[in-house]
């Protein structure tokens, strides 16, 4: 969800309610003007509570003259309490307040009639009513007057009736659980539980000490054609297919669920560990064999209920950035794919299959701040990605949000670093380890991307995922305070909680730890920490090992390697023994274990 709205739509959002304003203490009424005394209105507002969410019910009765529209507002005492999907009228929140407009089968209301509404909420803490409600801008009072009315308004001409019959019954609330078809949530990880793939689950608590965080939502990565239906010949992934994990996750009772579209034509075009099976001119097979049955297991009828989240395409339309011809390190496979419009026109066949699935939620990878903080790969990148949204039959409406860190190891803060200080009179952009880059972490990255994407045409309320399954960075080695004040580089590398060699090593990281266990709505802008590259899976091979994957072996993953322009020739910071891309990793799961932050 993206509750980071600016402040001008904030107040566009109180200049509706017109007859309350709110100052520092709450809402206020001033007096109701002549003209709009006939508004008259009563409300009744109930609900339902568990833990950290709650169901609501409201009831709006017009005392008054007849309406033929209306607008309703009131505020929510704690800031904690947010609607997450209304029904029966069209629902906004910005901060506490909340504004909800008819449908257009109900915005007439007769004196004497009513029209019940509700929706699904959340809230910690505790979950008080709202003390005020408007009805187009008149604060509803039950058609009592006025306790200090000015002394011109007259009486209404016509008393309400006190108790009038409702014209219409009032419409049954639906199940919680199901949404109206076709309509989506702000922020599909709000007030329910993530699936947990059973698959994942098994090798994780098969660990020492793997139960502490095996009830994890993990994503399911769909690495090839055959994973659609269930592999069954593979070192990594499993025998469970789309239809399997969403049958088990309506078992599960889980109200999300995350799948990875990771199958693009050339796939992985700037490194070789997760080469995949399509070569850069198979833009049809992806098309017909890939997303088209996806498509067509995620619209079933029966998935409904469940929110599926698809993590699109990940490094694909960054690579085209930055890693082709003109850049340091650039491939030709980058080229290809960037000349035969392969991943451009692949993602954009994604979301136009799988964007207007009413219970569908796309979200597109946008590599993360130790790749993209550089102006000149940021605001490249968002034009990229927009090009990508609006090609091959899609739009901007079919991509709710996107991802940053996708199975990469940069630290969700860095508490010690500002990107803002200096040394010695010196910006500590001017070091080593940050080089220019104007991000320090991948929190400032992921909301400042956000803004920059909004810019370039997406809705304004979109909203970001931040992949913290593997960017922890606990331990003993993690700092405890800024680093000597000697220089830029002693300051930076003293204070920095990412402990690698070079903030382009992106394999089997020795040191890496387990990041923020998923949680909904963390951060403004930030829809959600998630855990999608699944922990203990391996970024690829130490060594060639054969394969029928396609997957190649990247000197990224040997540990011996001393490196690239790409990695400011570091090492490579990769942990020995390392399988295939993908495989069970057991020495890495126990690294990141040892090393989650916060701990476990
Ligand atoms: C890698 C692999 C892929 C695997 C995924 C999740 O990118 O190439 O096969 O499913 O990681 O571990």
């Amino acid at each position: 969800m993206n509750l980071w709205r600016s402040l001008s739509a904030r107040r566009r959002a109180f200049a509706i309610t017109g007859a309350s304003v709110l100052v520092a203490g709450g809402l206020v009424t001033i007096p109701v003007t002549a003209a709009q005394a006939a508004t008259q209105c009563s409300i009744d507002y109930t609900t339902n509570d568990w833990s950290s969410g709650f169901t609501g019910s409201i009831t709006i009765r017009n005392v008054g003259d007849p309406i033929s529209s209306w607008n309703l507002g009131f505020t929510f005492p704690n800031s904690s309490q947010r609607v997450v999907q209304g029904w029966s009228a069209k629902w906004s929140q910005s901060g506490q307040n909340v504004t909800v407009t008819n449908e257009s089968y109900n915005g007439s209301l007769a004196s004497g009639g009513s029209a019940t509404i509700g929706f699904n909420g959340s809230w910690s803490g505790s979950n008080p009513k709202p003390t005020s409600f408007t009805l187009n801008g008149v604060v509803c009072n039950g058609g009592v007057t006025p306790t200090t009315p000015p002394p011109t308004t007259p009486p209404p001409t016509t008393p309400p009736p006190t108790t009038p019959p409702p014209t219409t019954p009032p419409p049954t609330t639906p199940p919680p659980t199901t949404p109206p078809p076709g309509q989506k949530v702000d922020n599909p990880y709000v007030g329910v539980k993530g699936y947990v793939n059973p698959e994942w689950k098994a090798k994780a608590d098969a660990e020492a000490g793997g139960s502490r965080v095996s009830n994890n939502p993990t994503a399911v990565w769909l690495d090839r054609i055959a994973a659609i239906n269930g592999t069954t010949d593979s070192s990594s992934n499993g025998a469970m297919g789309v239809k399997d994990h969403l049958d088990a996750a309506l078992a599960q009772g889980a109200g999300y669920i995350q799948f990875v579209i990771y199958n693009l034509p050339g796939r992985d075009c700037s490194a070789l560990a997760s080469n995949g099976e399509l070569a850069a001119d198979e833009l049809p097979r992806y098309k017909a064999e890939y997303i088209d049955p996806i498509a067509a297991i995620q619209s079933n009828p029966k998935y409904a209920s469940l929110r599926i989240i698809n993590i699109i395409e990940i490094d694909s339309l960054p690579n085209l950035v930055t890693n082709t011809s003109g850049n340091a390190g650039g491939t030709v496979q980058c080229d290809v794919v960037k000349a035969n419009g392969a991943y451009v026109n692949g993602v954009g066949y994604a979301l136009s299959k799988l964007g207007p699935i009413g219970s569908v939620y796309n979200y597109i990878d946008a590599g993360h701040h130790g790749w993209l903080g550089w102006d000149t790969n940021f605001g490249p990148t968002a034009d990229v990605l927009k090009t990508a949204a609006v090609a091959s039959g899609s739009n901007v409406n079919y991509v709710h949000g996107f991802i940053t860190n996708t199975a990469n190891y940069s630290a969700l803060k860095e508490p010690y670093i500002k990107i803002t200080d200096s040394v010695n009179g010196q910006t500590v952009r001017q070091s080593k380890w940050i080089d220019w880059n104007f991000y320090v972490d991948e929190l400032t990255f992921a909301q400042a991307f956000r803004t920059k994407l909004v810019s370039v045409g997406f809705n304004s309320n979109i909203g970001m995922l931040i992949d913290t399954s593997r960017n922890g960075w606990g331990g003993t080695a993690r700092p405890t305070g800024p680093g000597a004040s000697t220089s830029v580089d002693t300051y930076v590398n003293g204070g920095r909680v990412d402990r690698r060699f070079h903030a382009g090593n992106w394999c089997n990281q020795v040191g890496a730890g387990l990041g923020e266990r998923p949680k909904a709505n963390p951060e403004p802008g930030i829809d959600a920490y998630v855990w999608v590259k699944p922990p203990g899976e391996s970024d690829g091979s130490s060594s060639l090992i054969p394969n029928n994957e396609g997957k190649g072996f990247d000197r990224m993953c040997d540990p011996t390697y001393t490196g690239n322009a790409r990695n400011g020739n570091s090492m490579s910071g990769a942990l020995p023994n390392a399988p295939i891309s993908g495989a069970w990793f057991s020495a890495q799961f126990q690294e990141l274990m040892k090393n989650a932050y916060p701990a476990l």
